[in-house]
């Protein structure tokens, strides 16, 4: 059913999609069988309009980036955190829907990066992947491409069209809308909040060859899954390492934070770079920056000394003695909250990431119950980079954003895609601003349990309406960052 362009990477394709089905199967249990992902396909009205045979198609509108040098306002991370917001106030049950078939859609592809990622990563004092960007970036892609490479991303996104036609393709805006809702719900604080906001800033930059024409509809569909879409053009060919150095300098000016390395200067013939520039920053509530700086031991024998927070709540939390980690839970806003999976024996983190990060992450965090913890961990402040190119050639499909794709809904002209970059900035402080939570709830410090995360660890934002994990991580040593 996947179709004969693509045989070399069939076998993987089918083998997730078999994987994603079984998974979906078992999350919808007993009902009558629908395609898991039906909501997100073309309605049967946009197909009718689709398939219309066209008596003038109009010429699509196309632009031509500005140059880099010009002036650009900044971003204001507040406002797109208020349109956020409203965008969760708004979804109707349909909406939820569709945002939860697409975070189990960017869930699975996020556990299957992050296991190519972590072969990669070895080296790094820390490392952290967004799943929704990184499924966000792909769909963008697929709102450009046409067939075949429209067909591929749509198998790789997790949703075969079973050969259907129309009505079994995923429809890009509807898929990028949806993932607009998971970031509504992650950062919605309702009502009873009291929290800190948590900051959610999505930059999208394409760094065009000059000359080289973008349609206007393509840009303009990418800006529900970023707010802020930054198309502009420079010399990519004569000094690809330059190029990368005056992108990084342009989207921090713009930004006004720095992640991870954002390009690295790929190869001289790519006439499109593309990059998701993510901020998070989330406060923890009741929760205070202990004086001086704490131990933190990176091995046995290696101790660094850093910025720690501690609070006392009552905590979800387990202990799994079988595979020996614990997984406490904070709570960061009204159904999004902070997973830290600690394991028992520091040098076991590895095993703990391969089997903890798997398709079947939300059914072994059904096991948490409340407790009364006094919860010790570092202050966070990690920078990523990951080059999606990379982990399309890990995944052995290094050809589908390669100089034979098809993506006739970008560009008309002469498209060759470079670097597919994913950058980002995740921050996690203490409110020091908020008074420690209301008395009733402070169980006294004698009762409870203490964690301290002083070794390697890992963690997840997961927001439950959705079941979208934003972020995965780990922290081998949280000062060594790259
Ligand atoms: C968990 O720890 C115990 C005691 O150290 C050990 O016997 C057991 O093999 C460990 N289990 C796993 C899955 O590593
Ligand atoms: C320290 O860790 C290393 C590797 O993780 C291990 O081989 C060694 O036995 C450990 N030493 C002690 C004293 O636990």
């Amino acid at each position: 059913a996947l179709g004969s362009e693509m045989a070399p990477a069939g076998v993987a394709l089918q083998a997730t999609v078999l994987c994603l089905l079984a998974w979906a199967g078992l999350a919808t249990g007993d009902r009558v069988y629908v395609h898991p992902f039906h909501l997100l396909f073309y309605p049967k009205s946009t197909c009718i309009q689709l398939e219309k045979p066209d008596l003038e198609t109009p010429k699509e509108p196309t632009f031509t980036p500005v140059p880099i040098q010009a002036k650009s306002a900044p971003v204001d991370e507040e406002a797109l955190r208020a349109q956020l917001v409203l965008v969760a106030e708004k979804l109707e049950a349909e909406d939820r829907l569709r945002a939860a078939e697409v975070g189990m859609m960017a869930n699975f592809m996020g556990f299957r990066m992050y296991k190519m990622l972590s072969e990669a990563w070895v080296a790094a004092g820390a490392a952290v992947l967004s799943p929704t960007a990184l499924f966000g970036t792909l769909a963008s892609f697929y709102l450009g491409a046409l067939d075949p490479t429209a067909r591929q991303l749509q198998s790789f996104l997790g949703a075969p069209g079973e050969d259907q036609g129309c009505t079994s393709r995923l429809d890009g805006h509807r898929v990028l809308s949806a993932l607009q809702a998971t970031q509504g719900l992650l950062v919605a604080q309702g009502e009873a909040g009291g929290r800190a906001p948590l900051l959610l800033s999505t930059v999208v930059g394409l760094f065009t060859a000059p000359g080289l024409r973008l349609k206007q509809s393509f840009v303009q569909g990418l800006a529900t899954f970023a707010p802020v879409v930054l198309p502009r053009s420079l010399d990519l060919s004569s000094d690809p390492e330059l190029a990368a150095e005056k992108i990084g300098r342009f989207l921090q000016a713009v930004t006004g934070w720095t992640t991870g390395r954002p390009l690295s200067g790929g190869r001289a013939d790519s006439t499109l770079l593309f990059s998701t520039s993510v901020h998070f920053h989330g406060k923890m509530k009741g929760f205070s920056l202990l004086p001086g700086s704490q131990e933190f031991w990176v091995d046995n024998s290696t101790s660094v000394s850093v910025p720690m927070l501690s609070g006392t709540g009552t905590f979800q939390h387990w202990a799994d003695v079988q595979n020996n980690f614990s997984v406490t839970r904070v709570p960061l806003g009204e159904s999004s909250c902070l997973l830290l999976i600690q394991p028992h024996c520091a040098s076991d983190l590895d095993r703990v990431s391969a089997l903890v990060f798997h398709h079947d992450f939300l059914a072994r965090m059904k096991n948490l119950s409340p407790r009364a913890i006094h919860l010790t961990m570092p202050q966070l402040e990690l920078r990523g980079s990951y080059d999606l190119q990379d982990l399309l050639a890990r995944a052995k499909l290094p050809t589908l954003l390669g100089a034979d794709a098809n993506l006739g809904r970008i560009s008309d002209g002469d498209l060759r895609v470079g670097e597919v970059v994913n950058s980002l900035l995740f921050e996690l402080k203490a409110d020091e601003e908020e008074q420690p939570a209301e008395s009733a709830q402070q169980p006294s410090m004698s009762e409870a349990l203490e964690v301290t995360l002083s070794s390697p660890f890992l963690f997840a934002i997961y927001e439950k309406d959705s079941g979208a994990l934003h972020f995965l991580g780990r922290v081998d040593n949280p000062l060594n960052v790259v």
